[in-house]
């Protein structure tokens, strides 16, 4: 049987970085709070032509270039973003556009942080149903847009960037071996983003007119840590692989605290453990990817190491999935 391989890793963040001092300047926060209750020091913040569309096709490129294929290759591209630079076109088919990847269909999925891991996994099943294809999966974000720049509650938390994954068909037994992902929509008041408004009254909900992320820390917190916890187990139950078989875990990078609980939960030393929070901040959807390619340019996958994703994000959404490298 064939399953998904990744034959390609890429990624791709704005120039400008934003510090903890720089956000002491522009609300009551300090480096100290910050860095202690999260572990950020800082994030990229997007700038003119560095929209989601034009990061997640600069990692796209990047992916394509690593898997020596060409863009009029592809056969489909799916981007996980909650931040595109319009409601329609997708952003994915902007990307199909900048890349001339005229062969490929082009969609977006909306499962928030965890929507590179949704991806992954639908084109995971695509590759199963047809091992010659070529997808590229991408998670993109630019959350700088839609944070409260004066809510600290959030605004220090986020960041803009892209990563991307060029994805096919391989053999024997490397690849996409099993995947666990979950959702609960009965708790999306606790971390969630307005649409804006639309201009039928009756459906217009009374909020200001460019809605911000909003978000519950604490309790986010509490179902993050359990939620990834219990998804990454029953993958290593479901697949018999022993968490100490696992050669990296990356997880979704939103706080230094959750991760450091994940590795203890699964008696991972901290080399085990991917962590680049540190320096962009919580990127969505985009962290996995950006978290990987800089793990595989790095030189820390062989092939036949075993990787384990997991992430969880406004839904909510959660899930884990393991590859075979
Ligand atoms: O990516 C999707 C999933 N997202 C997550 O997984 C995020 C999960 N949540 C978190 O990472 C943490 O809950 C936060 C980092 C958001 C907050 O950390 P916390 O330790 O849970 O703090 P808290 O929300 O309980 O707030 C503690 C205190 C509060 O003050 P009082 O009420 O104790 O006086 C906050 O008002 O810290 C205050 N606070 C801040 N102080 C300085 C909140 N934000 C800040 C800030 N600077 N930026």
């Amino acid at each position: 049987m064939s399953r998904a391989i990744i034959a390609g890793t890429g990624s791709a963040l704005p120039d400008r970085v934003l510090t903890n001092r720089d956000l002491e300047r522009m609300v009551e926060t300090s480096d100290e709070w910050i860095t202690s209750r999260t572990g950020i020091n800082t994030r990229r913040i997007s700038g003119a032509g560095e929209g989601t569309s034009r990061l997640a096709a600069a990692a796209g490129r990047k992916a394509l270039a690593m898997a020596g294929v060409d863009p009029g290759e592809l056969d489909m591209i799916v981007v996980g973003t909650i931040t595109p630079d319009m409601t329609m076109p997708s952003c994915a088919c902007l990307v199909q556009k900048e890349l001339k990847a005229v062969r490929a269909f082009a969609f977006d999925l909306n499962a928030a942080c965890s929507g590179f891991l949704y991806a992954l996994d639908l084109a995971d099943k695509y590759i199963r149903s047809d091992p010659s294809l070529k997808i590229l999966v991408i998670g993109a974000e630019t959350l700088s847009s839609r944070v409260d720049w004066q809510d600290r509650n959030t605004c220090v938390l986020f960041g803009d960037g892209a990563g991307a994954c060029l994805v096919t068909g391989g053999a024997g037994e490397r690849g996409y071996l099993a995947g666990k992902l979950m959702a609960d929509g009965s708790l999306w008041e606790l971390l969630h983003l307005e649409a804006a408004p639309g201009h039928n009254r009756d459906l217009r909900p009374n909020h200001d007119s460019s809605p911000s992320i909003r978000m519950q820390g604490r309790e986010v917190f509490r179902h993050a840590v359990r939620a990834m916890e219990d998804a990454v187990t029953r993958v290593l139950n479901a697949t018999g692989v022993k968490a100490e078989s696992l050669r990296l875990v990356i997880p979704h990078q939103a706080n230094i605290r959750i991760i450091k609980s994940l590795a203890e939960h699964l008696g991972l030393p901290p080399e085990k453990v991917y962590v680049n929070v540190d320096k962009y901040g919580n990127t969505s959807a985009a962290t996995i990817p950006i978290a990987l390619d800089e793990a595989n340019r790095a030189g820390l996958l062989a092939p036949d190491d075993l990787v384990m994703f997991c992430a969880f994000g406004g839904g909510f959404t959660w899930g884990a999935s393991l590859l075979k490298w």
